[in-house]
């Protein structure tokens, strides 16, 4: 679907569907919504007064101009009651007026920008929620399968009246552009099968980023790891048939003059728990353990066409877990690349172990600060919820306020949980620095002081076990990979570089 800014009127605008919006308790709707309204004789304003059309959100009313307009229908959505309304409303309009129009065989969309006139959001940032709330919801994942694609819009056009006002819209397009770039990847990297979304697919990804936008790309094998001494991730990687890679990605690597900002995900292309083997039901999920990776590099790619001016690292683990007669045992001790050792209760307990060794890495780029985005421990989602929230911990305030003031903006939800000292209790070890896992209770708090051994800078450990992959829809995104974490990171990024 193409995106395209106009400036006009949206009644006159050359398009087989047109979208407009209404809050709820509108009589007679004003703004472009008025305008289509007179347009078509006030039959907008008969349907609400006719009890058929209440603004709610997520309705959508469906209207046939019949030659009065140029466009042969009309949609207006709803977007609830005005003063709950915020970006998140914004995305979810536009997500329900394009799933409607598409179901409708609509080919060429005009729309207005959701919020930014009576809705009195900023107008950069309503645009970018109204392209990211479209595009994202009619995201399908090209499954391997030999049937008839689905229909697809061509184009949507973005209709502002105010002249004024289309430089702040053309820059929200171009923002929501790449950022639904990055989402897609991480989505696409999450729904592909184990066997394909293989460390060596998640590096062939790495390297289209690197070569569409001139980032530097480090792909380590084995012999890579063991030179650097990553005993961690090599124990996880031991019992492996598909050959490891640790991506490394430099957006201005060489720009040392810029702020640092290293990201790190979690790259377990499928986590079978190893020796301590998972129970087969639902052990499928476990295809969406590199979503923390997917996340990380979907960024990339929109840092990358964004040529956002800081410096940003992304470093992306991966490899699967597999029992192996060469795979790591419950009682083995590993060394990490910072010389501590650990314990291994459980080899389920994996992802931390490759986490180590990229957050040690993360340390000789100097950065202000590191986040690291993990599907780590099921804890979290016992605690928090599927496709509620993801936990986050962090060492430093700041950092923290701006992550969950970008959390609120792109409501990729975070809730704070404490790094206390008694969770480290529970991971000391009798034979090594520490135990790998700290057992059921508080499980999602001990991985985190896990992490924290492995780091020496402002630092938050995002986990996000129960985001990656959705059993429900959302409304705007389909079952199957979410992405989450991308927009996320990408608006604390872009808030770093506006401040900075
Ligand atoms: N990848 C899993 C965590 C997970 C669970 C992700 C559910 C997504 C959905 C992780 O590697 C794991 O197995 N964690 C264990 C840790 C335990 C052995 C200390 C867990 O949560 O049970
Ligand atoms: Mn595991
Ligand atoms: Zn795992």
């Amino acid at each position: 679907m193409q995106i395209v800014v106009k400036q006009g009127d949206i009644v006159a605008a050359e398009a087989d569907t047109v979208i407009v919006n209404l809050f709820e308790g509108v009589g007679v709707p004003g703004g472009a919504t008025g305008a289509v309204d007179r347009a078509l004789d006030g039959a907008i304003a008969d349907l609400i007064a006719g009890g058929d059309l209440k603004g709610k959100a997520g309705e959508v009313a469906v209207i046939y101009p019949r030659g009065a307009i140029g466009a042969r229908r009309v949609l207006v959505v709803g977007l609830g009651q005005a003063d709950k309304f915020d970006l998140d409303g914004v995305r979810q309009a536009a997500a329900a007026g394009i799933k409607r129009a598409r179901d409708l065989g609509a080919r060429r969309v005009a729309s207005i920008v959701h919020g930014a006139g009576i809705g009195g959001l900023d107008v950069a940032a309503a645009a970018q929620a109204t392209v990211e709330g479209s595009l994202l919801a009619v995201y399908r994942f090209d499954a391997q399968k030999k049937k008839e694609p689905a229909h697809d819009i061509d184009s949507l056009v973005l209709v502002e009246n105010d002249g004024a006002r289309i430089e702040a819209v053309t820059a929200g397009v171009a923002t929501a552009e790449a950022v639904v770039a990055g989402v897609r990847l991480a989505r696409d990297l999450v729904n592909m099968p184990p066997n394909v979304a293989t460390p060596t697919r998640m590096a062939a990804a790495a390297q289209d980023i690197a070569d569409a936008h001139g980032l530097a790309l480090t792909i380590g094998d084995r012999e890579w790891a063991a030179e650097r001494h990553m005993g961690a991730y090599l124990a996880v990687a031991q019992g492996a048939g598909e050959p490891p890679k640790f991506i490394v990605l430099e957006h201005n690597g060489d720009r040392t003059d810029l702020p640092t900002v290293v990201l790190v995900g979690k790259g377990i292309t499928f986590d079978t728990g190893g020796i301590s083997i998972k129970p087969s039901d639902r052990m499928g999920d476990m295809k969406s353990d590199m979503g923390g990776a997917a996340a990380v590099l979907g960024a990339m790619e929109a840092v990358g066409r964004l040529d956002i001016p800081l410096r940003v690292i992304g470093i992306t683990p991966c490899t699967e877990n597999m029992p192996d007669a060469n795979a790591y045992r419950p009682a083995d001790v590993i060394t990490a690349s910072n010389g501590k050792t650990i314990e291994i209760i459980s080899t389920d307990a994996e992802g931390r172990m490759v986490l180590a060794d990229a957050l040690v890495l993360a340390e000789t780029y100097t950065p202000q600060a590191v986040i690291d985005l993990a599907t780590l421990t099921g804890a979290c989602v016992i605690a928090l919820g599927a496709g509620v929230s993801a936990g986050i911990f962090c060492n430093d305030e700041s950092l923290r306020d701006q992550l969950l003031a970008a959390a609120d903006s792109t409501h990729e939800r975070l809730w704070p949980l404490p790094l206390y000292d008694d969770y480290r209790r529970m991971i000391n070890s009798e034979v090594a620095d520490m135990k790998n896992s700290g057992g059921r209770f508080g499980g999602v708090g001990t991985s985190a002081v896990f992490l924290q051994e492995f780091t020496n800078y402002p630092w938050a450990h995002i986990d996000i076990a129960g985001m990656a992959l959705a059993e429900k829809p959302g409304e705007y995104s389909p079952v199957g990979g979410t992405g989450f974490g991308v927009r996320l990171l990408v608006a604390y990024l872009q808030h770093l570089s506006d401040a900075s």
